[in-house]
């Protein structure tokens, strides 16, 4: 009963109205300094409302019939209601936000003014949404409507503009630029595809569009790729395309046809980890999303020794658990032991010297840790290292079998003691 679900859990109201369309409430927040507003409440943000009206939901799941989205009988008369039906403007992935709130992902709403570059009759205001662990993120610009006909109606005191009749600013989407998933990782070598789409409406055909790809690492910022076109270039075959990094790759006509500005980056390096930011710019509107990129190598992981370690007498052994090539720095090596005794394997209270950390020219890292095996193991005692990294799904562990010298070392202990008695019979004949 998955729908049953999303209508009961709490602050995210959501409403199913008929099949495939739904209301979807949600808490934002107004950035004061941007809509001119007095700092009354002395917070830089005052309590706003967005309701999308008629979302799309494109699930295989049975919507139940329910009530559309009713207006609060006293709303907070700080907060203002931003209405916008979306019925003709498809948001994609909306559903993650449907479903947020349920998968206990929180959702980040804010709303500012936006300003044109140009003059312009209208008001528009950018709103920007993402949900917590990556899985959305998305830029809308809308425009304030025009007050209803000649009906004199509230006007918002603060912001100085029409409310419909139910006291809600109606706006509708101009703009969206959108990512389905803004955090991936890859493996080293590896590649990883950075989503970033976009969407319009009302544009002139001939209007022209810039995309920008740009990496942000650990300060520095450079220039991936860029693209400029028309939009009735749909094949894009006049697009002016740049790439600043070779491994990275745009389809220009799927940008123009599908507003899909999507890169693949290829041959991953350690520093071509960091955020990525698509900007995508058409006539009077701009917007950007971030993508944050992760570069991910499990280490390998092996034993100085083999299969077993032969205990020799009083002599203390040592073994090494190498951990090689792994990437990022952070890696978590522990020593156990299970003796025949014992139940299950056990941390040993000696968890040996770590070396400090190799770094590579592929920017990878290897570590050892070397344990000094007490010489009272008990023999058929298993001795395990256990590493673990965030680019392994489960640990990973290699051990090694302690075990008694072998029997060759008991003929000479034997053949020793033979000796020293013929010796001694011989001192005593
Ligand atoms: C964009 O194109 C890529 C392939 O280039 C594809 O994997 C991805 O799903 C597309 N994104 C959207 C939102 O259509």
């Amino acid at each position: 009963m998955e729908v049953t679900r999303i209508i009961l859990c709490g602050v995210l109201t959501t409403c199913v109205c008929a099949s495939g369309v739904a209301d979807i409430v949600l808490s934002c927040e107004l950035m004061e300094d941007s809509v001119g507003l007095h700092m009354s409440s002395g917070f830089p943000s005052s309590p706003a409302t967005l309701i999308l009206r008629d979302v799309f939901v494109d699930s295989h799941e049975s919507l139940e019939v329910q009530s559309p989205f009713v207006p609060l009988a006293n709303p907070d008369p700080r907060a203002i209601m931003f209405e916008s039906n979306v019925s003709s403007f498809k948001i994609p992935n909306i559903n993650v936000v449907l479903h947020a709130d349920c998968n206990e992902q929180e959702v980040t709403c804010k709303i500012s003014k936006y300003a044109l570059k140009e003059r312009s009759e209208s008001d528009y205001f950018l709103v920007s949404i993402d949900v917590k662990d990556g899985a959305f993120g998305t830029l809308l610009i809308l425009r304030a409507m025009p007050p209803a006909d000649d009906q004199s109606s509230q006007i918002h005191m603060e912001l100085g503009l029409p409310l419909s009749q139910t006291g809600t600013l109606l706006t509708e989407v101009s703009f969206l630029v959108f990512s389905a998933v803004n955090s991936v990782s890859a493996p080293l070598r590896g590649a990883s595809l950075l989503s970033c789409g976009f969407n319009h409406r009302d544009m002139a055909p001939d209007e022209e569009m810039h995309i920008e790809w740009r990496q942000q690492y650990r300060g520095f910022g450079q220039k991936i790729l860029k693209m400029a076109a028309r939009l009735n270039d749909t094949q894009g075959g006049a697009a002016e395309v740049r790439h600043w990094s070779k491994d990275s790759s745009m389809d220009a006509s799927q940008v123009v046809s599908e507003g899909n500005a999507s890169v693949t980056l290829s041959n991953l390096k350690v520093t071509d980890e960091g955020a990525y930011i698509c900007s995508v710019a058409i006539g009077p509107f701009s917007g950007q999303q971030v993508i944050k990129l992760q570069v991910l190598q499990a280490p390998s992981v092996s034993l100085s020794e083999e299969e077993k370690l032969v205990l020799k007498g009083n002599t203390a052994q040592t073994l090494s658990c190498h951990c090689r090539k792994y990437y990022p720095l952070e890696a978590k090596v522990e020593w156990l032991s299970h003796s025949p005794t014992d139940e299950e394997p056990a941390i040993l209270a000696d968890q040996g010297s770590m070396s400090s950390h190799q770094k590579h020219s592929d920017g990878t890292y290897s570590l050892s840790s070397r344990l000094v095996v007490p010489t009272d193991v008990a023999p058929g005692t298993r001795i395990t290292c256990r590493v673990s990294h965030v680019a392994l799904d489960a640990s990973l562990s290699v051990s090694v079998l302690v075990e008694h010298p072998e029997a060759d070392d008991y003929w000479w202990v034997l053949s020793l003691l033979v000796i020293t008695v013929v010796f001694f019979y011989q001192l005593i004949n």
